[in-house]
């Protein structure tokens, strides 16, 4: 039987600029390395859902070449905990909040995303109320993070 493909879940709070921008970057490198993944992102809140990523987010997103075409807010669900294989939290409190909902026989699938990278930053930022710094920085760490990941499931 062949092995089914390897799942992946970004998450943040709102699901509108930091774990959106993780699935549009993990989706372009899992491509140009012809790794076939499941992909999807969602939010611990369900503030935006049925929203499109933040305007801020996809426009540097975009000038670095990743698309965000098909890609809307949803907040968690209990199935994400069955359905994927790699639950990743772009912060603390997102893992928190995933760990308090999360079965117990599916904790260890909770990680913070930035633990695949080899980084001093250990956290993503909440860029929301912030500038485009923010949301510059916060792309260039999922980059090393999504890297670190690809790297780890090409390994595996
Ligand atoms: P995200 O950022 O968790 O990276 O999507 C936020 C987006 C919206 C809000 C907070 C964080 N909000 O409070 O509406």
């Amino acid at each position: 039987m062949s092995k089914s493909k390897a799942s992946v879940l970004f998450v943040c709070l709102g699901n509108i600029c930091r774990s959106p921008s993780a699935e549009a970057v993990f989706t372009k490198m899992a491509q140009d390395q012809n790794l076939d993944l499941v992909i999807d992102s969602a939010g611990t809140a369900g503030y935006h859902t049925g929203a499109e990523p933040d305007k801020r987010s996809q426009a540097i997103g975009l000038e670095r070449g990743y698309s965000f075409k098909g890609v809307k807010c949803r907040k968690v669900e209990p199935q994400d905990f069955e359905t994927f294989d790699y639950i990743l939290g772009m912060d603390n409190k997102n893992i928190s909040h995933l760990l308090e909902i999360c079965p117990k026989e599916h904790q260890d699938k909770v990680r913070l995303f930035l633990s695949f990278a080899d980084l001093q930053e250990k956290e993503v930022p909440d860029p929301y109320y912030g500038g485009k710094k923010g949301f510059e920085y916060v792309l260039d760490l999922i980059e090393e993070g999504a890297i670190g990941l690809i790297g780890q499931l090409q390994a595996s």
